[in-house]
Protein backbone atom coordinates (compact mmCIF):
# COMPACT_ATOMS: atom_id res chain seq x y z
CA UNK A 1 0.00 0.00 0.00
CA UNK A 2 1.17 3.09 -1.20
CA UNK A 3 1.39 6.14 2.10
CA UNK A 4 -0.23 8.51 1.72
CA UNK A 5 -2.30 8.31 -1.00
CA UNK A 6 -4.09 4.58 -0.35
CA UNK A 7 -4.93 5.17 2.98
CA UNK A 8 -8.53 5.65 3.32
CA UNK A 9 -10.26 8.20 4.27
CA UNK A 10 -13.60 7.52 6.35
CA UNK A 11 -16.30 9.90 7.94
CA UNK A 12 -19.67 9.88 9.80
CA UNK A 13 -20.04 13.36 8.65
CA UNK A 14 -18.90 14.81 12.48
CA UNK A 15 -15.59 13.00 13.02
CA UNK A 16 -13.29 11.76 9.69
CA UNK A 17 -10.35 9.21 9.94
CA UNK A 18 -7.26 10.52 7.13
CA UNK A 19 -3.85 9.73 6.73
CA UNK A 20 -1.40 11.53 9.58
CA UNK A 21 0.72 14.20 7.77
CA UNK A 22 3.43 15.91 9.04
CA UNK A 23 1.55 19.30 9.73
CA UNK A 24 -0.03 16.90 12.82
CA UNK A 25 3.73 16.67 14.47
CA UNK A 26 2.87 19.82 16.82
CA UNK A 27 -0.61 18.57 17.68
CA UNK A 28 0.49 15.06 18.49
CA UNK A 29 4.10 16.02 20.33
CA UNK A 30 1.07 18.66 22.65
CA UNK A 31 -1.42 15.34 23.18
CA UNK A 32 1.27 13.63 24.52
CA UNK A 33 2.11 15.91 26.99
CA UNK A 34 -0.77 15.37 28.63
CA UNK A 35 -0.91 13.01 31.92
CA UNK A 36 -3.92 11.03 31.03
CA UNK A 37 -1.98 9.97 27.79
CA UNK A 38 0.87 9.25 30.06
CA UNK A 39 -0.75 7.30 32.91
CA UNK A 40 -3.09 4.87 30.32
CA UNK A 41 -1.15 4.51 27.24
CA UNK A 42 2.01 3.26 26.21
CA UNK A 43 4.04 6.36 24.66
CA UNK A 44 7.44 7.46 25.88
CA UNK A 45 8.01 9.35 28.71
CA UNK A 46 9.08 12.24 28.89
CA UNK A 47 7.45 12.37 25.26
CA UNK A 48 9.84 14.41 23.15
CA UNK A 49 9.46 16.23 20.01
CA UNK A 50 11.38 13.98 18.23
CA UNK A 51 8.73 10.62 19.30
CA UNK A 52 5.94 12.68 17.43
CA UNK A 53 8.28 13.24 14.12
CA UNK A 54 9.17 9.81 14.12
CA UNK A 55 5.42 8.62 15.51
CA UNK A 56 4.37 10.59 12.02
CA UNK A 57 6.63 10.30 9.09
CA UNK A 58 8.15 6.33 9.95
CA UNK A 59 6.26 4.73 12.14
CA UNK A 60 2.58 5.78 10.84
CA UNK A 61 3.62 5.08 7.32
CA UNK A 62 5.61 2.05 7.95
CA UNK A 63 2.66 0.25 9.51
CA UNK A 64 0.28 0.97 6.23
CA UNK A 65 3.08 0.46 3.98
CA UNK A 66 3.78 -3.07 5.39
CA UNK A 67 0.27 -4.15 6.41
CA UNK A 68 -2.11 -2.35 4.84
CA UNK A 69 -3.31 -0.70 7.63
CA UNK A 70 -2.43 1.34 10.43
CA UNK A 71 -3.52 4.68 12.69
CA UNK A 72 -5.62 7.17 11.45
CA UNK A 73 -5.53 10.82 12.68
CA UNK A 74 -8.89 11.78 13.59
CA UNK A 75 -9.98 15.24 12.61
CA UNK A 76 -12.86 17.34 13.87
CA UNK A 77 -13.59 20.84 12.71
CA UNK A 78 -10.52 20.66 10.59
CA UNK A 79 -8.58 20.10 12.93
CA UNK A 80 -6.27 17.31 14.62
CA UNK A 81 -8.10 15.65 17.51
CA UNK A 82 -6.32 12.98 18.01
CA UNK A 83 -5.20 9.03 16.63
CA UNK A 84 -7.38 5.82 16.12
CA UNK A 85 -5.03 2.83 15.40
CA UNK A 86 -5.59 -0.93 14.15
CA UNK A 87 -2.90 -3.97 15.29
CA UNK A 88 -2.22 -7.65 15.10
CA UNK A 89 -5.16 -8.09 12.61
CA UNK A 90 -3.87 -11.44 12.35
CA UNK A 91 -6.69 -14.26 11.32
CA UNK A 92 -9.31 -11.70 11.20
CA UNK A 93 -8.60 -10.67 14.69
CA UNK A 94 -7.28 -7.21 15.42
CA UNK A 95 -6.84 -4.84 18.46
CA UNK A 96 -7.98 -1.20 18.32
CA UNK A 97 -6.24 1.48 20.13
CA UNK A 98 -6.99 5.36 20.44
CA UNK A 99 -5.96 8.67 21.92
CA UNK A 100 -7.89 12.26 21.76
CA UNK A 101 -6.33 15.06 22.44
CA UNK A 102 -7.77 17.01 25.81
CA UNK A 103 -9.51 19.63 24.05
CA UNK A 104 -11.91 17.57 22.18
CA UNK A 105 -12.59 15.00 24.89
CA UNK A 106 -16.15 14.24 26.13
CA UNK A 107 -18.39 15.04 23.02
CA UNK A 108 -18.42 11.54 21.40
CA UNK A 109 -15.22 11.78 19.42
CA UNK A 110 -13.73 8.83 20.24
CA UNK A 111 -17.19 6.79 20.22
CA UNK A 112 -17.22 7.95 16.78
CA UNK A 113 -13.64 7.08 15.65
CA UNK A 114 -13.84 3.55 17.37
CA UNK A 115 -16.78 2.85 14.98
CA UNK A 116 -16.02 3.92 11.69
CA UNK A 117 -12.29 2.38 12.37
CA UNK A 118 -13.95 -0.96 13.59
CA UNK A 119 -16.52 -1.04 11.01
CA UNK A 120 -13.91 -0.30 8.01
CA UNK A 121 -12.21 -3.58 9.41
CA UNK A 122 -15.03 -5.97 9.52
CA UNK A 123 -16.30 -4.80 5.95
CA UNK A 124 -12.82 -4.10 4.41
CA UNK A 125 -10.28 -6.41 5.75
CA UNK A 126 -12.13 -9.03 6.31
CA UNK A 127 -11.83 -9.20 10.19
CA UNK A 128 -14.41 -10.86 12.42
CA UNK A 129 -13.42 -9.66 15.96
CA UNK A 130 -11.86 -6.84 17.04
CA UNK A 131 -10.09 -6.47 20.95
CA UNK A 132 -10.27 -3.77 22.74
CA UNK A 133 -7.66 -3.32 25.65
CA UNK A 134 -6.93 -0.49 28.60
CA UNK A 135 -5.10 -0.32 31.86
CA UNK A 136 -7.88 -0.86 34.77
CA UNK A 137 -9.28 2.13 36.08
CA UNK A 138 -9.36 4.00 32.78
CA UNK A 139 -12.83 4.66 32.76
CA UNK A 140 -12.94 6.78 29.36
CA UNK A 141 -11.66 4.20 27.68
CA UNK A 142 -14.45 1.59 29.05
CA UNK A 143 -17.16 4.22 28.53
CA UNK A 144 -16.36 4.40 25.11
CA UNK A 145 -15.56 0.74 24.06
CA UNK A 146 -19.14 0.33 25.81
CA UNK A 147 -20.49 2.89 23.78
CA UNK A 148 -19.00 1.27 20.75
CA UNK A 149 -20.47 -2.22 21.42
CA UNK A 150 -17.40 -3.97 22.98
CA UNK A 151 -18.70 -6.64 25.82
CA UNK A 152 -18.18 -9.86 27.51
CA UNK A 153 -15.45 -7.48 29.86
CA UNK A 154 -12.90 -9.62 32.01
CA UNK A 155 -10.22 -8.38 33.67
CA UNK A 156 -6.69 -10.18 33.06
CA UNK A 157 -4.46 -9.47 36.11
CA UNK A 158 -1.24 -7.94 35.23
CA UNK A 159 -2.85 -8.40 31.42
CA UNK A 160 -1.30 -5.00 30.54
CA UNK A 161 2.44 -3.33 30.35
CA UNK A 162 3.97 0.18 29.20
CA UNK A 163 7.80 1.16 29.99
CA UNK A 164 8.36 -2.11 31.88
CA UNK A 165 5.64 -1.79 34.44
CA UNK A 166 2.64 -4.65 34.39
CA UNK A 167 -0.86 -3.53 35.12
CA UNK A 168 -4.65 -5.04 35.77
CA UNK A 169 -6.28 -4.69 32.17
CA UNK A 170 -9.76 -4.98 30.89
CA UNK A 171 -10.23 -6.76 27.52
CA UNK A 172 -14.17 -6.53 25.54
CA UNK A 173 -14.55 -7.66 22.17
CA UNK A 174 -17.02 -7.06 19.39
CA UNK A 175 -17.88 -9.30 16.38
CA UNK A 176 -18.40 -8.52 13.07
CA UNK A 177 -21.96 -9.98 13.57
CA UNK A 178 -22.43 -8.07 16.26
CA UNK A 179 -23.94 -4.16 16.86
CA UNK A 180 -21.81 -1.62 17.40
CA UNK A 181 -24.27 -0.30 19.91
CA UNK A 182 -23.94 -0.75 24.12
CA UNK A 183 -24.57 -3.84 25.56
CA UNK A 184 -26.23 -4.14 28.91
CA UNK A 185 -26.76 -0.61 30.77
CA UNK A 186 -24.45 1.67 32.65
CA UNK A 187 -26.44 2.64 35.51
CA UNK A 188 -26.08 6.38 37.37
CA UNK A 189 -26.63 7.00 41.13
CA UNK A 190 -29.67 9.56 40.93
CA UNK A 191 -30.04 11.60 44.18
CA UNK A 192 -33.02 10.52 45.35
CA UNK A 193 -34.40 12.43 48.11
CA UNK A 194 -37.69 12.30 51.04
CA UNK A 195 -39.20 11.97 54.79
CA UNK A 196 -35.69 13.83 55.81
CA UNK A 197 -33.28 11.73 53.88
CA UNK A 198 -31.13 11.82 51.11
CA UNK A 199 -29.53 9.45 49.29
CA UNK A 200 -26.39 9.93 47.27
CA UNK A 201 -23.20 8.04 45.81
CA UNK A 202 -20.65 6.99 47.13
CA UNK A 203 -17.77 9.33 47.91
CA UNK A 204 -14.00 8.51 49.24
CA UNK A 205 -14.53 10.93 52.18
CA UNK A 206 -17.15 8.02 53.56
CA UNK A 207 -14.52 5.48 54.08
CA UNK A 208 -14.11 6.48 57.80
CA UNK A 209 -18.06 5.88 58.10
CA UNK A 210 -18.28 2.71 56.04
CA UNK A 211 -15.40 1.36 58.33
CA UNK A 212 -17.07 2.12 61.55
CA UNK A 213 -20.73 0.74 60.60
CA UNK A 214 -19.10 -2.61 58.60
CA UNK A 215 -16.78 -2.78 61.94
CA UNK A 216 -20.06 -2.68 64.10
CA UNK A 217 -20.91 -5.39 66.59
CA UNK A 218 -25.01 -6.30 65.24
CA UNK A 219 -23.32 -5.59 61.28
CA UNK A 220 -20.57 -8.04 61.27
CA UNK A 221 -23.38 -10.23 62.92
CA UNK A 222 -25.90 -10.18 60.70
CA UNK A 223 -23.84 -9.91 57.54
CA UNK A 224 -21.33 -12.30 58.62
CA UNK A 225 -19.79 -12.23 54.76
CA UNK A 226 -18.07 -8.90 55.65
CA UNK A 227 -14.52 -8.86 56.30
CA UNK A 228 -13.78 -9.18 59.89
CA UNK A 229 -12.25 -7.24 61.32
CA UNK A 230 -13.30 -4.87 59.03
CA UNK A 231 -10.84 -2.47 58.04
CA UNK A 232 -10.13 0.97 56.13
CA UNK A 233 -8.79 -0.69 53.19
CA UNK A 234 -11.97 -2.92 52.81
CA UNK A 235 -13.98 0.45 52.98
CA UNK A 236 -12.22 2.35 50.36
CA UNK A 237 -12.20 -1.25 48.06
CA UNK A 238 -16.02 -1.04 48.69
CA UNK A 239 -16.47 2.58 47.52
CA UNK A 240 -14.37 2.58 44.63
CA UNK A 241 -15.77 -1.11 43.66
CA UNK A 242 -19.33 1.14 43.48
CA UNK A 243 -18.30 2.10 39.70
CA UNK A 244 -17.71 -1.30 38.50
CA UNK A 245 -20.95 -2.17 39.22
CA UNK A 246 -22.56 0.75 37.78
CA UNK A 247 -20.60 -0.08 34.48
CA UNK A 248 -21.47 -3.46 34.56
CA UNK A 249 -25.05 -2.76 34.82
CA UNK A 250 -24.86 -5.22 38.26
CA UNK A 251 -25.73 -2.60 41.24
CA UNK A 252 -26.71 0.76 42.73
CA UNK A 253 -25.34 1.82 45.41
CA UNK A 254 -26.55 5.14 47.81
CA UNK A 255 -25.28 6.87 50.97
CA UNK A 256 -28.39 7.35 53.20
CA UNK A 257 -26.63 10.91 54.36
CA UNK A 258 -28.02 13.35 56.99
CA UNK A 259 -29.54 16.55 54.63
CA UNK A 260 -27.69 18.95 56.41
CA UNK A 261 -24.13 17.58 57.70
CA UNK A 262 -24.37 14.92 54.37
CA UNK A 263 -23.02 12.62 57.29
CA UNK A 264 -23.13 8.79 55.77
CA UNK A 265 -26.17 7.18 58.02
CA UNK A 266 -26.12 3.68 56.40
CA UNK A 267 -26.12 1.81 52.74
CA UNK A 268 -28.76 0.95 51.02
CA UNK A 269 -28.00 -1.50 47.20
CA UNK A 270 -29.65 -2.70 44.95
CA UNK A 271 -27.53 -5.64 42.97
CA UNK A 272 -27.81 -8.84 41.45
CA UNK A 273 -29.53 -6.94 38.50
CA UNK A 274 -27.59 -9.76 35.72
CA UNK A 275 -28.28 -12.72 37.48
CA UNK A 276 -31.37 -13.70 35.34
CA UNK A 277 -32.45 -14.09 32.45
CA UNK A 278 -34.99 -11.16 32.30
CA UNK A 279 -32.44 -8.83 33.68
CA UNK A 280 -35.20 -7.76 35.38
CA UNK A 281 -34.80 -8.81 38.68
CA UNK A 282 -33.45 -7.10 41.91
CA UNK A 283 -32.07 -7.69 45.21
CA UNK A 284 -32.09 -5.09 48.17
CA UNK A 285 -29.66 -5.06 50.46
CA UNK A 286 -28.76 -2.43 53.30
CA UNK A 287 -26.94 -1.85 56.52
CA UNK A 288 -26.96 1.22 58.74
CA UNK A 289 -24.20 3.16 61.16
CA UNK A 290 -24.91 2.07 65.15
CA UNK A 291 -25.56 5.96 65.54
CA UNK A 292 -28.65 6.56 63.06
CA UNK A 293 -30.44 3.14 63.68
CA UNK A 294 -34.15 2.74 65.69
CA UNK A 295 -35.23 6.14 63.76
CA UNK A 296 -37.12 4.37 60.62
CA UNK A 297 -34.37 5.84 58.50
CA UNK A 298 -33.90 2.48 56.66
CA UNK A 299 -37.69 1.80 55.56
CA UNK A 300 -37.84 5.36 54.33
CA UNK A 301 -34.32 4.78 52.53
CA UNK A 302 -35.91 1.56 51.20
CA UNK A 303 -38.78 2.91 49.86
CA UNK A 304 -37.02 5.90 48.00
CA UNK A 305 -35.25 2.59 46.80
CA UNK A 306 -38.30 0.94 45.51
CA UNK A 307 -39.73 3.64 43.65
CA UNK A 308 -36.55 4.07 41.71
CA UNK A 309 -36.05 0.45 40.91
CA UNK A 310 -39.66 -0.11 39.54
CA UNK A 311 -39.22 2.87 37.20
CA UNK A 312 -39.12 2.25 33.88
CA UNK A 313 -35.50 2.58 32.22
CA UNK A 314 -36.70 5.02 29.72
CA UNK A 315 -37.82 7.16 32.80
CA UNK A 316 -34.53 7.10 34.40
CA UNK A 317 -34.75 4.30 36.38
CA UNK A 318 -33.81 0.83 36.75
CA UNK A 319 -36.45 -1.12 34.90
CA UNK A 320 -37.41 -3.95 37.49
CA UNK A 321 -40.25 -5.94 37.64
CA UNK A 322 -38.71 -8.14 40.38
CA UNK A 323 -37.03 -7.66 43.67
CA UNK A 324 -36.28 -9.92 46.58
CA UNK A 325 -35.12 -8.94 50.10
CA UNK A 326 -33.58 -12.24 52.26
CA UNK A 327 -33.17 -11.61 56.00
CA UNK A 328 -31.80 -14.03 58.67
CA UNK A 329 -34.57 -15.33 60.39
CA UNK A 330 -34.12 -14.37 63.92
CA UNK A 331 -32.86 -10.46 62.02
CA UNK A 332 -36.55 -8.79 63.33
CA UNK A 333 -35.26 -5.78 62.20
CA UNK A 334 -34.64 -6.43 59.19
CA UNK A 335 -37.59 -7.72 58.19
CA UNK A 336 -39.62 -5.06 59.67
CA UNK A 337 -38.28 -2.95 56.80
CA UNK A 338 -39.00 -5.36 54.37
CA UNK A 339 -42.55 -5.76 55.26
CA UNK A 340 -43.11 -1.92 56.24
CA UNK A 341 -41.92 -1.57 52.13
CA UNK A 342 -44.83 -4.02 51.65
CA UNK A 343 -42.43 -6.90 50.65
CA UNK A 344 -44.34 -10.60 51.17
CA UNK A 345 -42.66 -12.92 53.02
CA UNK A 346 -42.58 -16.25 50.66
CA UNK A 347 -40.32 -18.67 52.11
CA UNK A 348 -37.13 -19.82 53.92
CA UNK A 349 -33.99 -20.64 52.22
CA UNK A 350 -32.12 -22.99 54.38
CA UNK A 351 -28.80 -22.13 55.71
CA UNK A 352 -28.86 -19.72 53.12
CA UNK A 353 -26.61 -16.81 54.66
CA UNK A 354 -23.18 -17.04 56.05
CA UNK A 355 -22.96 -16.86 59.98
CA UNK A 356 -20.05 -16.43 62.09
CA UNK A 357 -18.30 -19.82 62.97
CA UNK A 358 -18.31 -21.69 59.80
CA UNK A 359 -22.26 -22.09 60.69
CA UNK A 360 -25.54 -20.73 58.94
CA UNK A 361 -28.31 -19.24 59.15
CA UNK A 362 -32.15 -20.05 57.35
CA UNK A 363 -33.27 -16.98 55.43
CA UNK A 364 -36.39 -15.68 55.29
CA UNK A 365 -37.13 -14.60 51.41
CA UNK A 366 -39.24 -11.49 50.91
CA UNK A 367 -40.60 -10.86 47.10
CA UNK A 368 -42.11 -7.42 45.76
CA UNK A 369 -43.26 -7.10 42.06
CA UNK A 370 -43.65 -3.96 40.43
CA UNK A 371 -47.53 -4.76 40.56
CA UNK A 372 -47.67 -5.50 44.16
CA UNK A 373 -49.49 -2.67 46.46
CA UNK A 374 -47.19 -0.70 48.31
CA UNK A 375 -47.89 1.20 51.69
C1 LIG B 1 -10.31 7.72 26.51
C2 LIG B 1 -10.47 8.84 25.49
C3 LIG B 1 -9.94 8.35 24.16
C4 LIG B 1 -11.95 9.21 25.37
O1 LIG B 1 -12.12 10.13 24.31
P1 LIG B 1 -13.45 11.04 24.18
O2 LIG B 1 -13.51 11.61 22.82
O3 LIG B 1 -13.53 11.94 25.35
O4 LIG B 1 -14.58 9.94 24.27
P2 LIG B 1 -16.13 10.18 24.05
O5 LIG B 1 -16.48 11.63 24.14
O6 LIG B 1 -16.52 9.42 22.84
O7 LIG B 1 -16.63 9.51 25.38
C5 LIG B 1 -17.62 8.55 25.45
C6 LIG B 1 -18.18 8.60 26.83
O8 LIG B 1 -17.16 8.47 27.84
C7 LIG B 1 -17.30 9.49 28.79
N1 LIG B 1 -15.98 9.78 29.31
C8 LIG B 1 -14.95 10.34 28.66
N2 LIG B 1 -13.89 10.43 29.48
C9 LIG B 1 -14.26 9.93 30.66
C10 LIG B 1 -13.60 9.72 31.90
N3 LIG B 1 -12.32 10.08 32.10
N4 LIG B 1 -14.30 9.15 32.92
C11 LIG B 1 -15.57 8.78 32.74
N5 LIG B 1 -16.24 8.93 31.59
C12 LIG B 1 -15.59 9.50 30.55
C13 LIG B 1 -17.89 10.63 28.04
O9 LIG B 1 -18.55 11.53 28.91
C14 LIG B 1 -18.85 9.92 27.12
O10 LIG B 1 -20.02 9.54 27.82
P3 LIG B 1 -21.42 10.18 27.44
O11 LIG B 1 -21.54 10.08 25.96
O12 LIG B 1 -22.41 9.34 28.15
O13 LIG B 1 -21.31 11.57 27.93
C15 LIG B 1 -9.68 10.12 25.92
O14 LIG B 1 -10.07 10.46 27.25
C16 LIG B 1 -8.18 9.94 25.89
O15 LIG B 1 -7.55 10.19 24.89
N6 LIG B 1 -7.56 9.52 27.03
C17 LIG B 1 -6.13 9.33 27.11
C18 LIG B 1 -5.64 8.21 26.20
C19 LIG B 1 -6.33 6.90 26.48
O16 LIG B 1 -6.69 6.59 27.59
N7 LIG B 1 -6.52 6.10 25.42
C20 LIG B 1 -7.13 4.80 25.52
C21 LIG B 1 -6.15 3.81 25.98
S1 LIG B 1 -6.89 2.23 26.16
Amino acid sequence: MRFPEDVPELTDGVVTLRAHTPADVDAVYEMCQDPAMQRWTTIPVPYTREDAVSFVTEMVPGEWRTKGYGAWAIEVDGRFAGSVSLHDGEGGVGEIGFSVAPWARGRGVMTRAAKLATKYTFDELDWHRMIWRAFVGNWGSRRVAWKAGFRGLVVVPGGGRARGVRYDEWVATVGRDEELEPQGNWWTVPVLEGSGIRLRGFKPEDAQRVLEACNDERTQHWLAGLPSPYELRHAEGFIESRQDALASGEGVSWVIADPVTDELLGNVSIFAMNQRMDKEHGEIGYWMHPSARGRKVMTNAVRLVIEHAFTPIADGGLGRRRLVLLAAVPNTASAHVAEANGFTKVGIGRAAAPAREGRWDDDYIFELLATDPRP
